[in-house]
């Protein structure tokens, strides 16, 4: 980790006391004010509703410029690693801070099959899940139920015991996601097989049935691999503070891991791409297709309705990753021969977005949920499993920030402070 600099101090004018707060500048120049010492020396906290202006942590994982619209993982560039890279190897350099040599990718390969069963007695919760049940409810409860399982190797500090833990989550939760699908359409799950990769060992484990010789197509398994690396860490976002948050008391991995899948099934958050589609299906069927209609709403501010996959809190052009996948939506229905008129909506949609003074005043842009959700459908993948997609690729992501903040000496239980505005004292009589 490269050391933070110390650029000067920053004063602090409070009536007549003036206090000196330390300034910092991190690897990319952008600077912050340590304020830790602030209530100490005045008794004041600071009020930053959504953690709009707060720092949380140092951190060495991913870099985001939303100005310049750029997304890093340990330095690389998303693109580069969309075009060049398999999943498979993002996650060991989330994880590890390297992309692996061939030895590592072996052994990171072969630890990802071993895990890759589900235990008999886990099997089961899936049939007592009501059919209609949402997967990512499913699949929190399948993460949080894996302590139960497999409590062992909560030592972080050997490299194996790391791979461990990462590869027994990224892979079950794979078969569990794939699982959950199963069961909602009444099917018999599909185990995982050593000969298949993660890519393409999660489209059987889908799509193949004992009356069907599912092949998997390499267009759908290469789109998956990129759709979960753009997918696969996004700095200190919603989820990933729950999973820091959740982590900072102590609670162990699957636990975190389970608070940051609950998280991430907002709409407001990961939830938005399964909501992108079913905005474009009620534009299409309520609305016949008028974007200026839906456009007006999303203006109206005394209506509560959002365009779903537009803006985003750090990202203020376009976002690096919904361009990445634009394109890739584009590419996956041409080499499928697949046409789709919620993609043409959609385009027209964002059209729209952008020549408007409301939207661009604010600087409000497609997000990767955008496009992500219109591939997935074109991949045949049913759109309540999309953030379950979603939560599959940010595996990696959560696991580095939970490490991360294990191993930060700086690292304390996470607790805010309030101003609080109720009652002042009263007795009951
Ligand atoms: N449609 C219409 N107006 C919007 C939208 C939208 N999708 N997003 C933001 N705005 C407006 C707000 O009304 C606000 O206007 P104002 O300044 O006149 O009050 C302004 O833009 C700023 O919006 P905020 O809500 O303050 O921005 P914030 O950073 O808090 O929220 C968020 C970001 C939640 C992503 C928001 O843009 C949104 O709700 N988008 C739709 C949901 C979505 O796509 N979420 C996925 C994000 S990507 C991800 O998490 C993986």
């Amino acid at each position: 980790m490269l050391e933070v600099q110390n650029t000067g101090m920053a004063e602090l004018r409070i009536g007549d006391k003036t206090i000196e707060l330390p300034m910092l500048e991190g690897a990319e120049h952008e600077g912050a004010i340590d304020i830790r010492a602030l209530r100490k020396e005045t008794g004041f906290i600071t009020y930053d509703p959504g953690f709009v202006n707060t720092g949380c942590c140092k951190s060495d994982i991913t870099y985001i410029d939303g100005e310049k619209g750029v997304l890093r993982y340990r330095g690389y560039d998303i693109n580069d690693l969309a075009e060049k890279c398999e999943f498979v190897d993002v996650a060991y350099l989330l994880v590890h801070g390297t992309l692996p040599n061939k030895e590592q990718h072996d052994s990171f390969s072969a630890h990802l099959n071993n895990h890759s069963m589900l235990h008999e007695d886990m099997r089961h919760f899936f049939g007592s899940f009501p059919d209609h049940a949402h997967p990512m409810a499913t699949l929190s409860a399948m993460a949080v139920s894996l302590s139960s399982f497999y409590p062992e190797l909560e030592d972080t500090s050997k490299q194996e015991n790391i791979d461990y833990k990462v590869t027994r989550l990224l892979s079950k939760m794979r078969t569990a996601a794939a699982f959950s699908y199963k069961k909602s359409i009444g099917h018999p799950i599909v185990q995982p097989r050593h000969d298949l990769k993660y890519c393409e060992n999660f489209l059987n484990m889908m799509f193949s049935t004992p009356v069907n010789n599912y092949q998997v197509d390499p267009v759908v398994a290469n789109a998956l691999n990129k759709l979960l690396i753009l997918h696969a860490d996004h700095e200190q976002n919603c989820s990933a503070s729950v999973i820091r948050m959740v982590g900072s008391a102590d609670a162990n991995l699957y636990a975190s891991i389970s608070a940051g899948i609950c998280a991430l099934w907002g709409p407001l958050h990961g939830g938005a791409n399964q909501h992108v589609i079913e905005m474009l299906e009620r534009i299409l069927e309520d609305d016949r297709g008028d974007v200026k209609k839906v456009v007006a709403r999303a203006k109206d501010k005394n209506d509560p309705f959002r365009l779903m996959g537009v803006g985003h809190r750090v990202y203020k052009s376009y976002d690096p990753r919904a361009r990445v996948a634009k394109q890739m939506c584009k590419d996956v229905l041409d080499q499928l021969g697949v046409s789709d008129p919620l993609v043409d909506l959609a385009q027209e949609l964002e059209a729209a977005v952008l020549a408007d003074d409301y939207f661009q005043s604010r600087n409000l842009y497609p997000n990767i949920d955008f496009y992500t959700g219109l591939t997935y459908r074109a991949m045949g993948i049913p759109t309540n499993m999309f953030t379950v997609m979603f939560a599959i690729g940010r595996i990696p992501g959560w696991i580095a920030q939970w490490l991360e903040m294990k191993e930060d000496p700086h690292a304390r239980i996470g607790r805010p402070r309030q101003i609080y505005t109720g009652p002042v004292h009263r007795e009951v009589h």
